[in-house]
């Protein structure tokens, strides 16, 4: 199967699929890595990896919808088996999530369904939990409401600071996402009408 991994900043995610997918044998390729931003370091690794980037900058764009057509155009040329969402910090179009229903995974940072949206870390310090973690899921038209398909946990200790937090969580996301990635390239998981398949049974 072939991946787009689709990333907006530093790409410690994307490094980590990179990592993964030089494993002998990884079952999937990623063919092409795309950005909003022409300056995020996730690029620099791509082409460091030897991948192919593309770039569709959210600021020449006039509307939300624009940009999400000329992302799809892209898409659609490259026609992935799986777009990887990796730390891609533009909320997509309900056209555009459907489009590619069932081809669409991201990591967001916290367990889900508790703290969707930005700023997880500081929220989950200020109520004071002792639980904080990493979801996968496809993404579906909710925002940050598509059904999980993996989460790793990481305690919260006495002394942390969002960084801090964030760095914990971070290390998880490297060791689940490929995971994930795999499992997805392998055939095991699936959307379903509304739930994950894993090897054709409900999670
Ligand atoms: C990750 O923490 C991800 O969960 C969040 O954005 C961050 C991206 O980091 N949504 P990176 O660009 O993969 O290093």
């Amino acid at each position: 199967p072939t991946i787009v991994v689709l990333a907006s900043g530093t790409g410690s995610n994307l490094q980590a699929l990179i990592d993964a997918s030089r494993e002998r044998d990884f079952p999937g390729e990623i063919i092409a890595v795309g950005s909003n931003r022409p300056k995020a370091f996730a690029l620099e690794r791509a082409a460091q990896a030897h991948i192919k980037t593309f770039v569709v900058d959210h600021t020449q764009h006039g509307s939300r919808e624009e940009f999400d057509a000329h992302l799809m155009a892209e898409l659609r040329r490259l026609d992935p088996d799986l777009i990887v969402l990796a730390g891609f910090m533009r909320i997509l179009t309900e056209d555009f999530v459907r489009a590619f229903r069932g081809k669409l995974l991201n990591v967001h940072p916290s367990l889900l369904p508790a703290y969707t949206g930005l700023n997880t870390h500081q929220r989950v310090l200020d109520a004071g939990d002792s639980l904080h973690g990493v979801s996968i899921h496809f993404v579906t038209e909710e925002l940050d409401g598509g059904p999980v398909i993996a989460q790793a946990e990481v305690p919260v200790l006495a002394d942390d600071t969002p960084d801090t937090l964030a760095e914990r969580v971070q290390q998880q996301e490297h060791l689940l996402y490929p995971i994930v990635v795999r499992w997805f390239c392998e055939g095991r998981i699936r959307l379903g009408a509304q739930d994950v398949l894993f090897d054709g049974a409900a999670l």
